[in-house]
C-alpha cells in the first residue's frame, strides 16, 4: 500500500507492506535511526516519537495509521547548530548516560510538556514511566524536563 507521511516536516511517499510497523518505517525506509527499538513487547520507550504532536510509542503504530499525518523524530530537533531547549536540559542535567533511552526519553518529555507545561515532579516521573532507563536512575532525567518546565 501507499502512505503518504509527513516525516520531520517533509511529506514522502512511500509504498510499503501494510504490517509494517512505523519504528521500522522509520528506520529501514526513512533511514532515520535515533528512534531505537528496545524491547518486543511495547514497553521500554526507547522508540518513542511524536504523531501530529503527541508521543507514540512507534513500535505499536502501523506506518498504515500515520498516513496522511505528522510523524517527528529527535533528528529534527535540533536547528541550525542548536540543541532543542529539552535536548540541552537532558546535556545541561546529565540526563543520559548510554543514550539508548534519550530519544524516546526526550520526545516522550516533549510530548509531555505539550499536554502539561507545568508538571511537578510527580507528574514527570508518571509521564516517562513507560521510558525505561537503565543507565541514569532517572532522578537527572527528571531534573531536566522540570528545568525546561521552569523556562517557559
Ligand atoms: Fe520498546 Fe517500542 S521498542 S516500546
Ligand atoms: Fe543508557 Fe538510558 S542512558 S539506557
Amino acid at each position: 500500500m501507499k502512505v503518504t507521511i509527513n516525516v520531520n516536516g517533509e511529506e514522502r511517499t512511500d509504498e510499503v507492506e501494510s504490517r509494517l510497523l512505523l519504528i521500522h518505517y522509520l528506520r529501514e525506509v526513512c533511514e532515520l535511526r535515533a528512534a531505537n527499538i528496545g524491547c518486543d513487547s511495547s514497553s521500554c520507550g526507547a522508540c518513542t516519537v511524536l504523531l501530529d504532536g503527541r508521543s507514540v510509542k512507534s513500535c505499536t503504530v502501523l506506518a498504515a495509521q500515520a498516513d496522511g499525518h505528522e510523524v517527528t523524530t529527535v533528528e529534527s530537533l535540533a536547528t541550525a547548530g542548536e540543541l532543542h531547549p529539552m535536548q540541552a536540559a537532558f546535556r545541561a542535567e546529565h540526563g543520559l548516560q548510554c543514550g539508548f533511552c534519550t530519544p524516546g526519553m526526550v520526545m516522550a518529555s516533549i510530548g509531555l510538556l505539550k499536554d502539561n507545561p507545568s508538571p511537578t515532579e510527580a507528574e514527570v516521573r508518571s509521564a516517562l514511566e513507560g521510558n525505561y532507563c537503565r543507565c541514569t536512575g532517572y532522578h537527572n532525567i527528571v531534573r531536566a524536563v522540570l528545568s525546561v518546565a521552569q523556562q517557559s
